[in-house]
């Protein structure tokens, strides 16, 4: 049952209000002696001409009541305190019928939702920002698809631009043709350092590296093949970070993809008459709205990344017709998506409204500083690694006897950064601490996938509960507590697609979990003699676990029978 629902009904029968808006107003009150559901009548004071404190008390009075234990006015507040044991019964049985799909909708059916996450540059490390790109990007993608709507998730890969002429002209110069073999990204990140440092002692090379890009541009056969290998090279490195974290793409139409595209949007831009020179370049200029222009062609005539962003805007109105088109972009792109979305509303692209940056902060590490110029990157994959070893270590010591103990080891460890990125706000900066990480205890992703196993060893031991137990007998501040955190689950997840912000849901996981142990470690299963309260513990014991299971999997993080 939805309690926000009945609440709504019941309000709208006795005032003037749609259902939408009464429901849009409850509040959850901070402390429970102050009920479970809140709604508050400054609003309605003036439609009303009363005062607020006057009409909670009549609507006190008067509003239906089956369902609640009391609906009581305090101060300009209706409080509405739920029938507990008739709470409880909805709330476990509803998890435990619906399993899965507890927490699932229809309400985004029909829309379309656009998602460009990830998106890593081709010959370049996956690096650490990448990976938070990849997992909000795709715990957005689990969540919007959870309530229906259909996502289509692009990986817009950085794999056009002159940079591409240059590393051609590295290749034929210092390619170690072995060390490509063995190590692709890292020989050809060695090379492209390297042209770098060349060309610093010998101009000559840069223009080397756009007469190449020009050939690979014009689709010349030799460059466009070496331009592929590198692309499929660095694309099954690629493919191993996305099966270890489980992440699939419906595209991977990256920047190369509109090469052939970009024409018709210059022109139309020219057309609308936004085009200006500007030092040789071709710019839209965004001087009345406070921003640097958006550059269209550089003064030797290339286009650039906002040029191709362009033009990918417009193919994925006109192929997807989206509700919504997101980019997971780090906070360093603010400018640049503003520039972008702001030349599109300049255009008269009404869908210009429709697109969203969904921005994050930066990765430090505490323990080393990194420069990418220098080629000092750190590979996403070998960091991966490290968690999934270190996770080993711990599992050794703690049990030893474990079964399936490398798989336990790689879910666990992968889970565990996937975990830290997704635990704060996504505007805050990261900073990565193994030791931290990989707790079990504290807000992390073992504390949180141990204590899913640990409900499930309980079950195991004890055998799950087929039938309807009597759950007013789960008296306990800890058990209700519980209880109502697995109602609200929907509404966390309805909470992190509002503000595109999965955090919302890692935090109720992480509550989810400690209530849960509370519970657990304060009230007996085991040597009950009270069978009937076994039974309604056990419901309860499942419940959460497959609650647990169920937001995990929207975070993009997979669970284990056992750790
Ligand atoms: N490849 C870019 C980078 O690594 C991210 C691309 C994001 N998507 C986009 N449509 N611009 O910074």
């Amino acid at each position: 049952m939805d309690y926000k629902k009945l609440i709504a009904k019941n309000i709208s029968e006795k005032i003037e209000l749609d259902l939408e808006t009464i429901e849009k107003l409850i509040e959850i009150p901070p402390k429970s002696d102050m009920g479970d559901y809140a709604f508050p009548c400054f609003t309605l004071a003036k439609a009303l001409r009363k005062a607020p404190n006057a009409i909670s008390i009549e609507l006190a009075e008067n509003i239906a009541k089956e369902g609640f234990e009391k609906v009581e006015a305090q101060g300009p507040y209706l409080n509405f305190f739920v029938d507990k044991a008739c709470f409880s019964k909805d709330t476990i049985e509803e998890v435990l019928s619906k399993k899965e799909i507890y927490g699932s909708s229809k309400i985004g059916e029909g829309k379309n939702i656009v998602i460009d996450f990830s998106s890593p540059n081709i010959a370049k490390p996956f690096h650490v920002g990448h990976l938070f790109s990849t997992v909000i990007g795709n715990s957005l993608y689990k969540m919007l698809s959870f309530e229906g709507y259909n996502c289509i998730g692009i990986n817009h890969l950085g794999d056009w631009g002159t940079q591409f002429g240059k590393l051609i002209c590295a290749y034929k110069r210092w390619c170690d043709l072995t060390a490509l073999e063995k190590d692709p990204i890292k020989e050809l990140l060695r090379i492209y350092v390297k042209f770098h440092d060349e060309a610093e002692k010998d101009p000559s090379l840069e223009a080397e590296g756009r007469m190449y890009f020009k050939k690979l541009e014009d689709g010349e056969k030799e460059e466009t093949e070496l331009w592929n290998k590198f692309r499929s090279l660095s694309l099954i490195e690629f493919e191993n970070v996305y099966k270890l974290l489980g992440v699939h793409f419906d595209s991977f139409s990256g920047e190369s993809f509109y090469n052939d595209k970009m024409d018709e949007v210059i022109e139309e831009i020219d057309k609308k008459g936004l085009l200006v020179e500007s030092n040789g370049a071709k710019v839209v200029s965004l001087e009345e709205y406070n921003m640097p222009p958006c550059i269209i062609k550089k003064s030797d005539g290339a286009t650039i990344y906002a040029t191709r962003d362009l033009a990918a805007a417009e193919y994925r109105n006109k192929t997807y017709d989206f509700y919504k088109n997101i980019y997971v972009v780090g906070s360093d792109q603010i400018l640049h998506f503003k520039q972008i979305f702001k030349t599109l509303e300049l255009m008269g692209h009404d869908y210009a409204q429709k697109c969203k940056h969904v921005s994050f902060g930066l990765v430090r590490f505490s323990d080393r500083k990194l420069s990418t110029r220098k080629g000092d990157v750190i590979f996403l994959e070998d960091l991966l690694k490290e968690s999934i070893d270190k996770t080993s270590e711990i599992i050794n010591e703690k049990n030893p006897q474990l079964k399936d103990k490398e798989k336990v080891a790689t879910t666990v460890g992968v889970g565990a950064m996937v975990f830290t990125y997704l635990k704060n706000n996504r505007e805050k900066d990261i900073v990565f601490d193994w030791n931290e990480m990989l707790s079990f205890e504290g807000e992390t992703g073992p504390y949180v996938q141990y204590t899913y196993a640990r409900a499930k060893s309980i079950l195991r031991k004890l055998g799950t509960f087929e039938g309807v137990a009597d759950y007013s007998l789960l008296k306990s501040e800890e058990e209700f507590e519980l209880i109502k955190l697995l109602e609200g689950f929907q509404n966390a997840i309805f909470m992190a697609i509002e503000k595109l912000e999965p955090s919302i849901l890692t935090r109720y996981i992480i509550d989810i979990a400690k209530v849960f142990n509370k519970f657990y470690n304060l009230h007996r299963i085991k040597s009950l003699e009270d069978e009937n309260l076994k039974k309604a513990r056990l419901r309860l014991t499942e419940a959460a676990a497959q609650v647990i299971k169920n937001g995990l999997d929207l975070i993009g993080i997979e669970v284990v029978e056992e750790m």
